[in-house]
């Protein structure tokens, strides 16, 4: 008999189906037993009638076993009928059970919300919590939301490319996570904090429109909303001006809330734009969230922020009051305005220039940021000039950067969402572990692998890498 989903039982009133499922809930009542089967579908209550062949069995059965059930789809008499609940109007009269695989106590109720249970217990067998109701609905719907934007960016031309984990450290503000190479001792390659360089060489390379789902990786402290890995959707455009680029987002954004999300209600549209100064003044922060009513979990307030300075001076680390060098505030490779071209191209008032870079926010959190490049090397040039690296280093950091612009390379820009942060708010979650299968903890550990872990002294030996006990 070939398998039914739990979600199709419905169709078979008064047929016998075969369904496999795990149990979600066993109760005894004597003479009878009531079960709670569950399957990647929906759940639906069975019961063991007296007399049944399927009765001794049952008495051996526990929650989260695996099972295969044979049974006929009865209608529920009209008095145990629940209204607004999957299958509330149908029941399976078991006939046979077969067990698939047995299951030791779960160390936590899964059936509950499972927030209440203690993080650690909960990463440390995350394979459990992964199939609690909440956990299950985040995954799928995060397929949903990546799923459609894929199929949007594909009837707009975009192409998704994949680009290499195994590259070179790049000046994102982060530190790098770095992996040794066996072949080339003493030589590392950088995991990349996001594909900047990479998708502008696309452009380079004539991709026109770009995007992926990216893997980048950052070591900074972690936050609620920050993870060692994690995941953007990069987008890059030649030919587009700053407009274009936000409206493609903009466009894109509206249409998976409407689309996959209509219970929810976008506070403004188009979205507010406010520059950064007003940002800093009236909010303190740059990511201000301007939602009307903060108790409404379905109001979306997204805002842009606008109007960046390009650099800004660090202070040194002997002291923090004093003004160092130049640093750029998000991406040295973005172009300014077209009113301050000339300021880089003269190294003149640096700290006027207003970056032609935006950031896309939503109820208080950046959930995206890009740039329009600076596409001509000598600007380039210019700009790292401006943060300090010498001739030299410019040619050994960036020599690839500056010999591709200057092959032709159409002017271009782009944006990167902070896919995991977006599918946060969507979810109405506290935090981007929540819609992440397998996230780190706050301290960067995974408790169900045991990671970061220990290498062998042979794997050290063949990396060439001695580890130096550091004085606390
Ligand atoms: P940026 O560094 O602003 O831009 O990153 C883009 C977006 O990624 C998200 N994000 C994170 N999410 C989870 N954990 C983290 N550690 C983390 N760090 C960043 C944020 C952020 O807005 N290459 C540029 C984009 C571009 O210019 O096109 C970039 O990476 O939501």
């Amino acid at each position: 008999m070939q398998r039914t989903y739990i979600k199709d039982l419905k169709s078979h009133v008064d047929n016998e189906v075969l369904i496999k499922a795990w149990i979600s809930v066993r109760r005894d009542q004597g003479k009878m037993f009531f079960f709670d089967f569950r399957d990647a579908t929906g759940t639906v209550q069975g019961v063991v009638l007296p007399g049944s062949n399927a009765g001794e069995i049952s008495n051996s059965l526990r929650t989260e076993w695996v099972v295969s059930v044979k049974g006929k789809v009865n209608k529920r008499p009209e008095r145990n009928i629940k209204e607004g609940v999957l299958n509330g109007d149908i029941e399976l009269e078991i006939l046979e059970i077969e067990v698939l695989n047995k299951a030791e106590t779960p160390v936590f109720d899964i059936g509950a919300d499972t927030r209440e249970i203690n993080e650690e217990t909960r990463l440390e067998n995350r394979y459990l919590d992964l199939r609690s109701d909440r956990l299950q609905k985040n995954l799928r719907m995060r397929h949903k939301v990546s799923n459609f934007v894929r199929s949007k960016l594909d009837e707009q031309n975009f192409v998704e490319v994949e680009t290499p984990i195994f590259t070179k450290s790049t000046p994102e503000g982060a530190r790098d996570y770095v992996v040794p190479s066996r072949i080339y001792p003493g030589k590392f390659y950088a995991l990349p904090q996001s594909p900047q360089q990479y998708k502008q060489l696309l452009m380079s390379g004539g991709i026109e429109r770009y995007y992926q789902f990216a893997r980048c990786m950052r070591d900074e402290d972690l936050r609620g909303d920050r993870q060692p890995e994690f995941t953007q959707l990069d987008m890059e455009m030649s030919f587009a001006t700053e407009e274009e680029i936000m409206s493609v987002t903009e466009n894109l954004l509206i249409e998976v809330v409407t689309k996959l999300y209509p219970e929810k209600k976008i506070q403004q549209i188009p979205f507010p734009r406010i520059p950064y100064k007003e940002a800093m003044e009236k909010y303190g922060n740059d990511r201000p969230d301007i939602r009307e009513n903060k108790e409404d979990e379905n109001l979306l307030a997204f805002c842009w922020v606008v109007d960046f300075p390009f650099f800004e001076k660090t202070s040194t680390s002997d002291n923090p009051q004093a003004e160092g060098e130049w640093t750029f505030t998000h991406n040295p490779f973005s172009l300014s305005k077209e009113e301050f071209v000339e300021n880089l191209k003269e190294r003149k008032n640096i700290g006027d220039i207003i970056a032609a870079q935006y950031d896309i926010v939503l109820n208080g959190y950046e959930i995206g940021g890009g740039s329009v490049r600076a596409h001509d090397p000598e600007i380039l040039k210019n700009i790292l000039g401006i943060l300090g690296h010498s001739e030299e280093k410019i040619q050994s950091n960036f020599g690839h950067m500056l010999k591709a612009l200057g092959s032709g390379t159409p002017p271009h820009g782009g944006i990167a969402w902070g896919f995991d942060r977006l599918m946060m708010i969507l979810q109405n979650e506290p935090n981007i572990r929540e819609v992440i299968a397998f996230p780190k903890t706050r301290e960067g550990r995974d408790p169900m692998m045991d990671s970061p872990s220990e290498i062998s002294g042979a794997q050290m030996d063949e990396l060439s890498i001695k580890i130096l006990k550091k004085d606390k």
